[in-house]
């Protein structure tokens, strides 16, 4: 009975160990994961300066670092090609070549590991002498509706060497209705649409620029990706992209704007994603090598936290390092 004074102890529910995971609301497994890996040319990998710990892979390690990861229960991976600038160009031709890094990524993937789900990224930055997402005018403009043809070129190409899904991270308007269209209208209906629907223009971008080369030549993203201030903005973008037909929506990046991924929680039903970005690793790098803080600790916090907030899936560059501890128990 209440109004007896008796004090009420919440700390009950946290007396031991069992206790606790009865009680424990939120899970993180590796299978929530997405490991998004860099591929180079060539038959040798490299240290990436701008990420301690993460490499950009020659096509065989690429697909030993899957194997790894994938035996540790880690589902699913994200291809980031590092592109020779002799062949970027204003056009970002070299987005659609079958016989590019990409594809060939993806076959050798596909071949040796083929439960293993392939996920690439459609944009034209790391293709593009411009160093941005879209194609660039005389005049500095961003073209939206010329970028999403090549864009649906480029995810044809990745189609037809076999990737799973593909998931656009260019903010364009109206992608990802041209995207269905173009796979579905080339009889690829199986292929999923994982959209990078709240995609803010974020400082947290600048070691993944590093790793792969990318930076805009001139300018910043700000005309195409989101401003940090906007919340129902990201609302919209989520109404057009599911309208559109994605599978699959995502918040970028994950940790600074977990409310984001709350809303959009609420406001969809379809599967959330979340990208736990280079600049969150490296904050969580740099603060652990420094001997401030507890790195493995400080990982599983904020991928939980990231989860909390609502997201079904993270892509997060520590996941087979995750995968490993989770395993450990
Ligand atoms: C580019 C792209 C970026 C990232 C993923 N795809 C960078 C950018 O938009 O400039 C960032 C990922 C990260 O920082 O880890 N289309």
């Amino acid at each position: 009975m209440r109004g007896m004074n008796l004090p009420l102890r919440p700390r009950r529910n946290r007396q031991s160990a069992a206790v606790r995971a009865l009680v424990r609301e939120t899970t993180l497994n590796a299978g929530h994961l997405i490991y998004p890996l860099f591929v180079q040319e060539g038959t040798r990998s490299e240290d990436i300066a701008s990420m301690p710990g993460v490499r950009r892979h020659c096509l065989e390690d690429l697909v030993a670092e899957a194997a790894a990861a994938q035996a540790l229960g880690v589902g699913a991976v994200v291809l980031f090609p590092r592109i020779p600038d002799a062949i970027k160009t204003p056009l970002a031709q070299a987005c659609h070549d079958d016989a590019g890094l990409v594809p060939r990524a993806i076959r050798a993937l596909k071949q040796a590991l083929p439960e293993l789900l392939v996920i690439t990224d459609v944009a034209l930055d790391p293709y593009n002498s411009d160093g941005h997402d879209g194609l660039v005018a005389a005049d500095g403009r961003i073209l939206n509706d010329e970028t999403v043809e090549v864009l649906c070129a480029q995810a044809l190409c990745h189609a037809r060497a076999g990737a799973d899904w593909i998931s656009p991270s260019d903010m364009m308007d109206g992608r990802v209705g041209a995207l269905r269209k173009a796979l579905d209208g080339s009889g690829f209906e199986q292929v999923s649409i994982m959209s990078y629907t709240a995609k803010y223009a974020s400082a947290y971008y600048g070691p993944f620029r590093g790793a792969l080369d990318s930076a805009p030549k001139a300018g910043d993203k700000k005309t195409y990706q989101m401003d940090p201030a906007n919340i129902r903005e990201a609302l919209r973008e989520a109404a057009l992209d599911e309208a559109e037909g994605a599978d699959v929506l995502m918040v970028k990046p994950a940790g600074p704007y977990l409310d984001v991924i709350c809303r959009l929680r609420a406001a969809t039903s379809l599967p959330l994603a979340a990208y736990q970005v280079s600049g969150e690793y490296l904050m969580i790098k740099a603060a652990a090598a420094s001997g401030w803080l507890d790195e493995s600790k400080l990982v599983m916090e904020s991928l939980l936290g990231i989860r909390r907030a609502g997201a079904d899936m993270i892509l997060t560059y520590f996941a087979r390092s995750v995968a490993a501890r989770l395993k450990e128990g």
